[in-house]
């Protein structure tokens, strides 16, 4: 293992629902600072893997390191607590809050200061600060103060990664962060992603090709369960197992 830095190891993991095999000895390492993507066909596994990952879903065999500490067993927010933060699939945000009173509320949940927050705004400049610091960062600080609900869908994604930004992650999984984005809107805001602090590593579900070729440092194909190969865009995008795959399943799709 010398020379590389891996922040985030999973040991042969497995997890079946019943009779699938949603995970088939799932073993990868994630090196500080990567950009990796996952993906894979409607139902492989994908969304599952980050369950397991960030705890919501128990193995059924296999381990997780997160900076090679064992955390296999730990609750989820633990996880977080730790460095390992995730986002959704579907958007989970407050509707009437503004993006600041959210992300503040987030930073200090973090701080272990939310109890306080309502009673005394005046005294959480800090985390305003930070919350506000975050929002800037994503290039959400023209909207900081308009109600969630408000704002345009790609403005939501971006909040749900400021909100996963107030957990100070090591590692931030995300659960395809341009669902429901307009495609023409999904590369500025993978750009967004792309350019998050080089420390912060960054495991994204992605369907469309042409952004996970555009963002990825490398790319996992998961294919029932499996990983069917691990390795660079220009390997990837040339492995004739991959090009089955997605041309199986683009004549499916008609
Ligand atoms: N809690 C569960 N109980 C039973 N089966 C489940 C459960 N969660 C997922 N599955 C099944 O496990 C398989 C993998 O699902 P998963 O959501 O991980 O796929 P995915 O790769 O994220 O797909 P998509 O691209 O559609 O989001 C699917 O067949 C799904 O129906
Ligand atoms: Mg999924």
């Amino acid at each position: 293992m010398a020379g590389q830095d891996f922040v985030l190891t999973t040991q042969a993991l497995k997890k079946s629902f019943g009779k699938l095999e949603v995970a088939r000895d799932i073993s990868l390492s994630l090196p500080r600072g990567c950009r990796y993507a996952l993906i894979g066909p409607n139902g492989a596994g994908k969304t599952t893997l980050i369950n397991l990952v960030n705890g919501q879903l128990k193995p059924d065999s296999g381990r997780i390191l997160l900076e090679g500490e064992d955390i296999t067993r730990l609750l989820p927010a633990d996880r977080v607590r730790r460095g390992l933060t995730r986002t959704f699939q579907i958007n989970q945000l407050f509707p009437d809050l503004t993006p600041i009173e959210s992300v503040t509320l987030a930073v200090t949940e973090r701080d272990g200061t939310a109890g306080q927050f309502w009673r005394s705004l005046h005294s959480h400049t800090e985390a305003i600060d930070e919350a506000f610091a975050i929002l800037q960062q994503l290039g959400l600080a023209d909207v900081a103060t308009r109600l969630t609900r408000t704002l345009a869908y790609g403005q939501q994604r971006l909040l749900e990664i400021a909100l996963a930004l107030a957990t100070r992650p090591k590692v931030l999984l995300l659960d395809e962060p341009a669902a429901g984005v307009p495609k023409d809107e999904s590369a500025a805001l993978f750009e967004v992603i792309a350019a998050l602090p080089a420390d912060i590593s960054v495991l994204f579900i992605e369907h469309d090709m042409d952004i996970v070729f555009r963002f990825a440092s490398r790319i996992i194909v998961l294919v029932a369960g499996g990983v069917l190969v691990e390795d660079t865009p220009d390997e990837v995008r040339n492995d004739p197992r991959v090009r089955e795959v997605y041309l199986g399943q683009a004549a499916h799709h008609g």
